[in-house]
């Protein structure tokens, strides 16, 4: 599965994201967790020092080897240099996948051990809010998107990303490459205030988003957030002592977590889970296309000096080789 936090900045993103995939760890799931901030903090919410967080490999500063990896020998891929973050995989590429080891993880992830569990983070690198909007921030993301586009994940085992704030994360393709996205959203009118837009985009791409609210602290909380937001709103979690303390230096272990919060986080699980159902391989491998298309035509053909249309072999489907050999399983 691969689920996305959005949201505004200190909205929770960060806070949610990692709790969530300290909550899917603790259950002896697989995770692999991606910091695609503008503000790199998923490292040090996952328990990092900052120094360690500090020396993460980032995935923007790799990304001439793992172009080549993922290439493989699909011959529509003539080198690296001719591959941008939205080149689709055909026949010939490298797929990823969740549990493997690979040359990508090897130069990208590191292991973190928590309280219960453990799990692969990667993280784009850090990047300024002057970096929005162009190349380089691109590039950081780009990295992300090219993962997404290239790995086979099966059900239980996930991906979590936690996502960068605005609308920034709609010029690229990368808010389609995930079965569910979480708006994480404060019960107040700034709060709110994002929700609209995200949703007409979601509407135009058919993106599954549900709103988590954050820092809910009643039922006059609870309340506004249904208003506001109706049936999209999907669990609220509470104001936390357990994240005061967090905040403030201590490490108290995921079973101390509020009850009720927990809670959250299992539904937040149910609901990812139930996001399975909904997969579409061939929808997911189009939207891929589309955006391949779209870069092609807006910078990339100029920039490459190649038509990059020809690199989409439309007989690929991502995923559909699964679907192919169980099929012939029976
Ligand atoms: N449920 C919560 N209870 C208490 N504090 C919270 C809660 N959620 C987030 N915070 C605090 O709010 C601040 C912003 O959260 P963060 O996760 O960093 O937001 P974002 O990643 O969206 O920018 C942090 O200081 C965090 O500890
Ligand atoms: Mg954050």
């Amino acid at each position: 599965m691969k689920i996305a936090f959005v949201g505004k900045g200190g909205s929770g993103k960060t806070t949610l994201s990692s709790l969530f995939i300290r909550h899917l760890a603790a259950t002896g799931r697989p995770v692999i967790a991606v910091d695609a901030d503008i503000n790199q903090h998923l490292g040090p919410a996952l328990g990092l020092a900052d120094a360690q967080a500090a020396e993460l490999p980032a995935l923007g500063a790799h990304l001439p080897e793992i172009k080549e990896y993922l290439r493989g020998s699909n011959p529509l891929i003539r080198s690296a240099e001719e591959m941008i973050k939205t080149t689709p995989p055909g026949r010939g590429s490298r797929l990823l996948r969740i549990v493997e080891e690979n040359p990508v993880y090897a130069a990208c992830a590191r292991p973190i051990a928590l309280d219960e569990g453990s799990v692969r983070l990667l993280v784009t690198g850090a990047f300024t809010e002057e970096d929005l909007g162009v190349a380089c921030y691109h590039s950081k993301v780009g990295a992300v998107e090219l993962l997404l586009n290239h790995l086979v994940d099966g059900r239980d085992e996930y991906v979590v990303t936690d996502m960068t704030a605005g609308s920034d994360s709609f010029a690229s393709g990368l808010f389609t490459r995930f079965d569910l996205t979480f708006l994480v959203v404060e019960p107040t009118r700034k709060g709110v205030s994002v929700y609209h837009q995200y949703k007409d985009y979601a509407r135009d791409f058919d993106v599954q988003l549900r709103v988590v609210g954050n820092k809910v602290q009643g039922p006059d909380d609870l309340d506004f957030l249904r208003r506001e937001v109706g049936d999209d709103l999907l669990t609220a979690f509470g104001h936390s002592d357990w994240v005061r303390r967090l905040e403030q230096g201590a490490e108290p272990p995921l079973r101390a977590l509020e009850p009720g919060n927990r809670t959250v986080l299992e539904r937040l699980r149910e609901e990812a889970d139930a996001a399975h159902e909904l997969r579409d391989a061939r929808r997911y491998t189009e939207q891929a296309v589309l955006f391949h298309l779209r870069n092609a035509e807006s910078w990339a053909n100029a920039k490459v000096g190649i038509d990059l249309a020809t690199q989409v072999d439309h007989e690929f489907v991502l995923g559909g080789e699964q679907a192919a050999t169980a099929g012939a399983l029976g």
